[in-house]
């Protein structure tokens, strides 16, 4: 199994590239399954989650090819309703698949995600949303067995709690449903716009009404088109505290800033020097780290895939901060292996409470979510000594080349097997 080797405590200076969005992906990919004419994606990242998601597709029958950069997807013969557990038990996005094959056949058999490291990840909201556009399901042996008798049919649905998953399945499934259905109380996460840009860009009829609500009628004519994936805010975030953790001097380029408001207005409270151009950020981190407390929180907030990044430079701090986790209620593996190196870190049902002034000491440490892992190596590329990260397969589910990216600014990291 591979592990990182992390010798740390240099600043990180240099610029880094940041990667199209492995979450904006996603969901674009399954809604590939509502075309039957060719797609053309440019920006994808080149990391596990999405090999999953090709995966997925071809075992429905998608046919994809890469040309140079840009990922092909002809649907014209894609036929296969299935979508098996194997596929979907790694990666919980595999039941975006279910809205798109529900659209185009009126029925599908898509394995249930089950749980997962970060929280019970339930699908509930997904599939009672589906049947306010007229599908019946059924669960049996881990699988969610839908039809939909008289294919979707529009409606007007109010989502009881902000789910970015299911907003997504909704939008996509609506798109081909028989006339209009309003979506009340959407998630709004920049990778949601993504995705209702990607599906205008085919011929789909999606508008915004308000804040939280989209207006979709039902299209019968699909459109090719070529699109390029949005930037990874969480992978640019976690850049910003590597600079920040590392006192550091980055400049992060292919982003645009406005979309990660707070993150950057939470780093200057803590202290990092930041200027913004029209693409990039430049950051100087600070050696001194004021505490902040800080809830997660549907976006605009502050995200859940952030928390734990910045916990870990939120050890630093002159005082004690806390961290409230308001989105998933499993979410604080990565606090034992901080403590591990040195931190001191107590939690409350949904709150952390960090005690700051924390001289990380170098260790072998557990990588146990996707977000959690990279928490680890920022703790280690701020302290001296050699830390190793064992099971580094999360991370590589949502990091493209991330030592190659670290390398390249001074880190001294290594993958080894
Ligand atoms: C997506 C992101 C993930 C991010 C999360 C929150 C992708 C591929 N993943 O996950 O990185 O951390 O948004 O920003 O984009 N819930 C239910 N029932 C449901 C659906 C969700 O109870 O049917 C709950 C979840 O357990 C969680 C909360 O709602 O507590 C939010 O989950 P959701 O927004 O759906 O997250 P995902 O779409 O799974």
């Amino acid at each position: 199994m591979q592990k990182l080797e992390v010798l740390g405590a240099n600043k990180l200076k240099g610029q880094i590239n940041i990667s199209g969005s492995k979450n904006a992906s996603l969901p674009i990919l399954a809604a590939t399954l509502l075309s039957h004419k060719k797609v053309y994606l440019n920006n994808l990242p080149n990391v596990k989650d999405i090999e999953t998601m090709i995966n997925l597709l071809q075992s429905l029958g998608s046919k994809i090819k890469f040309n140079k950069k840009k990922l092909i997807i002809d649907n014209s013969k894609q036929n296969k309703k299935f979508a098996s557990y194997n596929l979907v038990k790694t990666m919980r996005a595999g039941i975006i698949v279910l809205g798109p094959l529900l659209a185009k056949f009126g029925n599908a058999k898509v394995s249930l995600p089950g749980g997962c490291a970060i929280g019970s990840r339930p699908v509930d909201i997904h599939l009672k949303a589906l049947s306010k556009l007229g599908v019946k399901y059924k669960i049996m042996q881990g699988y969610v067995h839908a039809t939909a008798p008289k294919g979707l049919i529009g409606s007007k649905i109010h989502f009881p709690k902000i789910s970015v998953g299911a907003t997504e399945n909704l939008i996509i499934a609506a798109s081909l449903a028989k006339g209009t259905t309003i979506l009340n109380n959407c998630a709004i996460e920049p990778e949601i716009k993504d995705l209702v840009n990607f599906l205008i860009s085919i011929g789909c009829n999606i508008s915004w009404v308000s804040k939280r609500s989209l207006k979709i009628i039902g299209v019968t004519e699909i459109k090719e088109t070529t699109y390029s994936v949005m930037f990874d805010r969480i992978e640019a975030g976690t850049y910003l505290i590597a600079a920040a953790i590392t006192e550091g001097n980055l400049k992060i380029r292919n982003v645009i800033p406005n979309i990660i408001k707070t993150e950057i207005d939470i780093l200057r409270k803590i202290g990092a020097k930041i200027s913004i151009k029209k693409n990039e950020i430049r950051i100087k981190g600070n050696k001194k780290i004021k505490n902040i407390n800080i809830k997660t929180a549907p976006y605009p907030g502050f995200p859940t895939d952030l928390q734990a990044q910045i916990m870990a430079l939120l050890c630093k701090a002159s005082k004690k901060s806390v961290i409230k986790e308001d989105i998933f209620e499993n979410r604080f593996m990565h606090v034992a292996e901080l403590n591990r190196m040195g931190a001191q870190i107590s939690t409350i049902g949904n709150k952390a409470l960090i005690k700051g002034n924390t001289k990380f000491a170098a260790a072998e440490l557990m990588a146990t979510d996707l977000r959690a892992s990279v928490s680890l190596v920022l703790a280690a590329l701020s302290t001296k000594g050699k830390s190793v990260i064992n099971r580094i397969y999360h991370l590589d589910r949502g990091y493209e080349n991330i030592e190659k990216k670290l390398k390249m600014v001074g880190a001294k990291i290594r993958r080894v097997s």
